[in-house]
């Protein structure tokens, strides 16, 4: 059920969970002040307790209403990406933030969306929590389409049209015994990004650290982003193969295959707008298994691409 501007606000206000959009995925949201909408967002994902929600704020300065402590460079990468798809995960005052969104942990994800829309919402509603608008393990919604399909047509969204990144934001950790800070999600900023800001380029990270058990992002323990359909990983095609791939306009398969297609292996920014949507069809299809290629650069926003696909494929 599609709401106006108005309609999503006052829903929230009223302690009520909206689809809402944003320029990476669509999210579920309720305001931090709605202990049950917060409660329901975990069962309508189907998601565990143990994996905490991001707080997203209207502008920056409304981090210091939470942090208990800005890490080195904090400044900076607010400046160069706020808004915009960057999360950072940072110490935070007792009491500050609801229980249930850190998951127990010491430390709250923040973010402030690009998109104007999300942040007019925040304005009048105050700091959202939002997770990606799936049900869990399911590929993340790019579209107020997707989020009906997996909530029901009654399920209130405000439409903000398709999601101009298409991948979920990058979440950086500050590790103390490194003294820098790390990737611990990849997503719509490609570690290369953070050079000209940070003088490095992050390490990416998404396992447990050394000699601990939980990962440092919990959610990465999680299976993800995965059709019903049997997902097999190619770099190379022998010319057998045969049924759907998910693969390039700009590349040419064994005959005995159709191709549904990410787009242009030319433009990474393109194929990550297109994946999850590509990723959905399958199922509506009622496709069972397609072969996808997975032969491109080890750089870049197609590290995000990667790791989504393999997520996707159960690996
Ligand atoms: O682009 C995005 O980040 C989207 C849109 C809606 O903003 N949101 C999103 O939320 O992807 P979600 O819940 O699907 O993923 C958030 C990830 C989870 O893997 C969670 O474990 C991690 O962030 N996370 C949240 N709080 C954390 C914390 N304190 N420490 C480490 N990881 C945290
Ligand atoms: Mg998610």
């Amino acid at each position: 059920m599609r709401l106006t501007l108005e309609q999503a606000i006052l829903q929230l206000q009223q302690g009520k969970v909206v689809g809402i959009p944003t320029e990476t995925v669509y999210g579920l949201a309720a305001t931090l002040n709605s202990p049950q909408a917060i409660g329901e967002i975990f069962t309508l994902k189907g998601r565990p307790s143990n994996n905490p929600l991001i707080v997203h704020m209207a502008h920056k300065e409304q981090i210091q209403g939470f942090a208990s402590k800005l890490p080195q460079d904090f400044f900076k990468l607010a400046e160069a990406f706020w808004p915009g798809p960057l999360t950072l995960v940072l110490p935070v005052s007792k009491d500050k933030i609801p229980p249930n969104v850190c998951a127990g942990l010491p430390t709250a994800a923040f973010r402030v969306p690009e998109l104007l829309l999300t942040r007019q919402v925040i304005e009048a509603t105050g700091p959202l929590v939002m997770p990606s608008a799936n049900i869990s393990g399911r590929p993340s919604a790019t579209s107020a389409d997707h989020v009906e399909a997996d909530f029901g047509q009654d399920f209130p969204v405000l439409d903000g049209n398709a999601c101009r990144q298409g991948v979920e934001s990058t979440i950086l950790y500050w590790d103390v015994d490194e003294a820098a800070w790390i990737i611990i999600r990849l997503g719509a900023l490609a570690p290369e990004a953070f050079l000209p800001v940070l003088g490095y380029v992050p390490k990416v990270s998404v396992g447990p650290k050394n000699g601990q058990q939980a990962p440092l992002c919990p959610g990465q323990m999680y299976k993800h982003y995965a059709p019903q359909a049997h997902l097999k990983l190619i770099r190379e095609f022998t010319g057998d193969e045969n049924g759907v791939v998910i693969g390039f306009d700009n590349r040419r398969y064994p005959p005995g295959c159709r191709l549904i297609s990410l787009g242009s292996t030319k433009d990474p920014q393109g194929v990550a707008q297109s994946l999850y949507s590509v990723l959905r069809s399958l199922d509506t299809h009622s496709i069972e298994q397609a072969w996808v290629d997975i032969d491109f650069p080890d750089a870049g926003l197609w590290l995000t691409i990667s790791e989504r696909l393999s997520k996707a494929a159960g690996k």
